[in-house]
């Protein structure tokens, strides 16, 4: 099989490339990814010498490089590549726009005129919303009623999707997952920023109360889950990924301050998020049930791989957080709250 991953220089492109090349040592593998800020070749250090792996830097918005990474075609396409920052997308909506929307529609083209076999859209629970109660959970058909303006963008994504493959029968997938954590993610999501800023002796920002809460899959996990879509999902069809490990931000908060041995004074409760969703929470059963997938990594044994992947690391996270966080968080986060209008 050869597969196009798009964002594979990201968290969870990166982990997937890794492994397929294991599990699937005769595949090969293009990476097409536009080293954003949130693109690190370093993360495939170990893999960019296989020769069933190759990369391409390029935009999934632009039809030329989607050509040129096909090459002579694929059997399918696995679209990873995103502005993901749910912070970022309220300071700055308009690269959320160009990448999450009209990447995935020149993808789609790309599969409509038969240069790739399918397409499976990597995406999120967040295009659902929110959940109001303990008892809600979503389905792979609640309407979307998405928040932040990336959320709204991975909604318009999806859309095109389920309209391609209605209009003109482009076999795609669409997947929402719940919220990735573990090794090589960009700092400046909850659990590696916290961590990362604990071991640098800084204090760590909750927003509001610290009450809201997430549904949480390791990266393994994830992995596996689009691994059994992959091979056995059916197009058109739309799957969730969840694991009914949900935790409240300030659990979260207090697991990574006991595991590093450090107290609740080094909180910093700040002014909420605008528009902050209060929780996700999804229903996996189909995807159990059809393609007979289920998680196995429990949350507390997922966090303590997690924090001690980060300790072990510091090179890593230390590149990024003297380079390119830096100088975005300066610029901008020293004045969230003014350009948020926040008090
Ligand atoms: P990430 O931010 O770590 O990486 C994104 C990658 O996409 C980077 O390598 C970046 O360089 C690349 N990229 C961005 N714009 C591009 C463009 N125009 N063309 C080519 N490459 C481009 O992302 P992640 O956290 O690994 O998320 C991967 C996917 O999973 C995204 O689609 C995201 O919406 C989805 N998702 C993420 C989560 C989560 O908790 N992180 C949960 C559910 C779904
Ligand atoms: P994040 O990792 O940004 O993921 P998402 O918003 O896509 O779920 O945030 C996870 C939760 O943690 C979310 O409720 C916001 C909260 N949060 C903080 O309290 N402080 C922070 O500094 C960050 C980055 C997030």
């Amino acid at each position: 099989m050869k597969i196009l991953v798009t964002g594979g220089a990201g968290f969870m492109g990166s982990n997937f490339i890794r492994y397929i090349l294991e599990k699937y040592p005769e595949y090969e593998i293009v990476n097409l990814d536009k080293l954003t800020y949130a693109g690190n070749l370093e993360n495939l250090r170990d893999v960019e010498k296989n020769p069933h792996y190759t990369f391409v830097k390029g935009d999934i918005a632009k039809a030329e490089d989607v050509d040129r990474a096909i090459g002579e075609g694929v059997d399918v396409v696995i679209n990873y590549a995103a502005e993901t920052h749910v912070d970022r997308s309220i300071l700055d909506p308009r690269a959320f726009l160009d990448t999450d929307i009209y990447g995935t529609y020149t993808l789609l083209e790309a599969v409509r005129a038969g240069k790739a076999g399918r397409m499976v859209q990597i995406s999120t629970d967040e295009v659902f919303g929110m959940v109001h109660d303990a008892k809600e959970e979503f389905a792979e058909d609640t309407r979307f009623d998405p928040s932040s303006p990336y959320s709204a963008s991975k909604a318009g994504g999806d859309l095109m999707c389920s309209a391609y493959f209605r209009t003109y029968q482009t076999p795609v997938i669409v997947t929402h997952s719940c919220n990735f954590y573990g090794p090589n993610q960009y700092p400046e999501k909850l659990i590696p920023l916290f961590a990362t800023n604990l071991l640098e002796g800084k204090k760590i920002p909750v927003y509001g109360k610290g009450d809201q809460f997430r549904e949480w899959i390791f990266v393994s996990d994830h992995c596996r889950a689009i691994d059994v879509i992959l091979h056995k999902g059916t197009v058109g069809e739309v799957y969730n990924i969840g694991t009914r490990q949900r935790k409240s931000n300030l659990e979260i908060t207090k697991s990574i301050l006991r595991q590093l041995g450090q107290g609740e004074d080094m909180i910093e409760y700040v002014t909420d998020r605008p528009g902050h969703d209060f929780g996700y929470a999804v229903n996996p059963d189909k995807l159990m049930r059809e393609l007979d997938w289920k998680p196995e990594v429990d949350f507390a044994e997922g966090l303590a791989q997690t924090i001690d992947w980060y300790k072990n690391n510091e090179d890593w996270w230390e590149k990024i957080k003297s380079g390119e966080y830096r100088d975005y968080f300066e610029k901008n986060y020293s004045r969230r709250n003014e350009l948020l209008n926040l008090k």
